[in-house]
């Protein structure tokens, strides 16, 4: 049976949910179902077979409504194959190198088995919420550091080993 796939994200400034939104969508290509949604709209995971979540990072942190998701369906969680990814550095770290997940977001996956864990570039623009995303903006340390192509190329590993799993099981 082909998986069912959740992508689930915290976001404030809505670039996390393009990441979300592109790994589902490269999921799909591979013949996996997925569907991208923000965390807090997510009430029940019965019907996914595999999740995928992925947070912004505020002030060493997870987004907020991705470390709420993870708390609130722990159990279910625990049973089906998962992947963390965040979304924060303002620079072209994340596309030069691995860089490990922020405290909280080890815990949880020392936790949970997660599959892989990945940190993407982030993306700060002209609009964004809030006085400290303003003073960043001003000082000139915004854009938009995410890397698509590294994006894309996490997601085909995780449809891979999705596709592979439904032919060995
Ligand atoms: C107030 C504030 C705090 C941030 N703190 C971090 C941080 O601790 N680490 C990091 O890598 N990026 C940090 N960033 C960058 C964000 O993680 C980045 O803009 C991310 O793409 C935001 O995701 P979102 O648009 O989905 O909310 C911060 C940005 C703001 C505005």
């Amino acid at each position: 049976m082909p998986s069912n796939v959740l992508v689930t994200y915290g976001t404030t400034n809505g670039s996390t949910a393009r990441i979300a939104e592109t790994i589902a969508e490269v999921l799909r290509k591979q013949g996996v179902s997925a569907e991208a949604m923000p965390a807090p709209s997510v009430t029940n995971i019965e019907s996914y077979d595999a999740v995928v979540v992925g947070g912004g990072l505020y002030a060493g942190r997870w987004h907020k409504d991705a470390r709420r998701f993870v708390r609130r369906h722990r159990r279910a969680l625990a049973g089906r194959p998962l992947w963390f990814f965040s979304s924060g550095p303002l620079d072209a770290t994340a596309s030069e190198r691995d860089i490990p997940p922020v405290p909280g977001v080890r815990r949880a996956m020392n936790r949970l088995d997660v599959e892989e864990y990945a940190t993407f570039g982030g993306c700060l623009e002209a609009g964004a919420k809030g006085f400290v995303a303003r003073k960043i903006l001003s000082s000139g340390k915004g854009g938009d550091f995410r890397d698509f192509g590294q994006i894309e190329a996490w997601a085909v590993r995780i449809g891979a080993e999705l596709v592979n799993e439904s032919q060995t099981s």
